[in-house]
């Protein structure tokens, strides 16, 4: 409930400031209202393009018992596709890493939309405060404690708060709360992009096929039995418009081909190019702020990450929160080094899977391009040959703990 303190500003105050309302923002706002916590969540962007953003499709199963303790695992038990492994390829072989086989431990795939429907879903029955459409978002310190300022339909609102969690993603504000030389992020480019469409035909594989080809990387997912989620790598500074629908089925033709195997072509509904680039922050907290998800870090997306990093974050800095409001602090003044520690691990398997399955760009002389290649040639039939390498790509493919 707003109160109008001061002339033409719409004063609150709550236990813990959220902003962004992806998937990081909202579950954070799950976590806490399980507890009993009182938080809002500010999101610039309307509930409409916040629900119709198409990103990853992957969920770790640390990640869906998360959901699952939560309540929030219906749609997911309903309509996830449960995998047991993967497919990984090279030069027209194709062989599976059994993940239940080697780790007893399975993937779901289930889009991030999806996740984002469910999560605002339950915060409709259960009413929770989420400000859609807010401009000029701008975090904030007021008598020592955080706060965010907005405007909402012309009006002046702040939101003070005891604690402000930034979940608003990799362009977010509530980092520029935290001095330059204590964020300081480590980063990594690409010279690759990820080229990603949605199309209406049923997936051609039973398991999600992971492809090194010379022309470059090639991916197929899926989002439901009737949806296929298809990946080529492209250059980074590629426009879209550059990619007729035929010609991007010829490129996941060429690159996913083996012997005796079909993609099945249907008409694509959605397609966008996605840069690649991994990014780490020094801290995670400073003072009552802390951060979660892509606030923090980035991937590129070949392990399937992103989301799984975000989810492993908020269930941590939850814990952490509702530790501290029960007199214990202790997890929240070591929340930003156990996210730091478990991303770090994360950060080198999504690189490792990049450097894996990617072949370089143009910058790249010939001879070393080919050297390149043939030497990641020999990496994939090493794990082709070793359960010990396979069963390491299925542990941290699968999950790290969250601790
Ligand atoms: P976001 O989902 O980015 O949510 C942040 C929220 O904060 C957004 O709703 C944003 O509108 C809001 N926000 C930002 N700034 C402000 C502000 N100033 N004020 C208020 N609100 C603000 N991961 C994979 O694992 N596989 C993939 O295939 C994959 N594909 C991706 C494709 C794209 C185009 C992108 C951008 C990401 C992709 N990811 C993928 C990463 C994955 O989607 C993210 O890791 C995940 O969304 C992280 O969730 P988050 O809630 O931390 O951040
Ligand atoms: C999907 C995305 C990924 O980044 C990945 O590694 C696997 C699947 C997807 O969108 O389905």
């Amino acid at each position: 409930m707003s109160t109008k303190e001061t002339a033409d500003v719409h004063q609150q105050r709550t236990r813990v400031a959220i902003i962004g309302a992806g998937p990081a923002g909202l579950l954070l706002g799950h976590v806490l209202a399980a507890r009993g916590i009182p938080f809002v969540v500010v999101e610039h962007r309307s509930r409409e393009h916040v629900l119709g953003r198409v990103r990853a499709g992957v969920l770790e199963q640390s990640s869906v018992d998360v959901l699952a303790q939560l309540g929030l695992a219906d749609g997911l038990r309903a309509d996830g596709l449960v995998h047991g492994g993967i497919l990984l390829q090279h030069e027209s072989e194709r062989f599976h890493v059994d993940f239940e086989e080697l780790v007893g431990r399975t993937v779901t795939v289930y889009g991030q939309q999806r996740v984002q429907a469910d999560l605002m879903a339950a915060h409709d029955t259960l009413g929770s405060e989420i400000v859609y459409g807010a401009a000029e978002v701008s975090p904030g310190h007021l008598d020592g404690r955080p706060v965010v300022r907005f405007t909402l339909d012309g009006e002046q609102h702040a939101v003070e708060a005891d604690f402000l969690v930034g979940a608003d993603g990799f362009h977010g504000v509530t980092k520029s709360l935290i001095p330059a030389d204590l964020l300081a992020p480590s980063e990594r480019e690409y010279d690759a992009a990820w080229l990603g469409v949605l199309a209406d035909v049923p997936p051609s594989t039973d398991e999600l096929i992971y492809a090194l080809h010379r022309d470059g990387f090639a991916m197929h997912s899926m989002r439901s039995p009737s949806v296929s989620r298809l990946y080529v790598q492209v250059a980074p500074d590629e426009r879209i418009e550059d990619w007729s629908d035929d010609r991007i089925w010829d490129a996941l033709d060429t690159r996913l081909a083996v012997p005796g195997w079909r993609l099945q072509h249907g008409p694509i509904t959605e397609k966008s190019i996605t840069r690649m680039r991994s990014s780490v922050v020094s801290t995670m907290a400073h003072g009552r702020v802390f951060l979660v998800g892509d606030a923090g870090h980035i991937v590129p997306p070949t392990g399937a990450k992103g989301l799984n990093s975000a989810i492993a974050d908020v269930a941590m800095l939850g814990e952490a929160l509702a530790a501290e409001s029960a007199g214990d602090d202790g997890p929240l003044a070591t929340y930003s080094d156990r996210a730091l520690e478990r991303q770090w691990k994360v950060q080198q398997f999504s690189e490792y899977m990049t450097d894996l399955l990617h072949v370089p760009g143009s910058a790249v002389p010939a001879e070393e391009r080919e050297f390149r290649y043939r030497s990641r040639l020999g990496r994939l039939r090493y794990i082709g040959g070793s359960r010990f390498a396979q069963q390491s790509v299925a542990e941290q493919y699968t999950g790290l703990a969250i601790r």
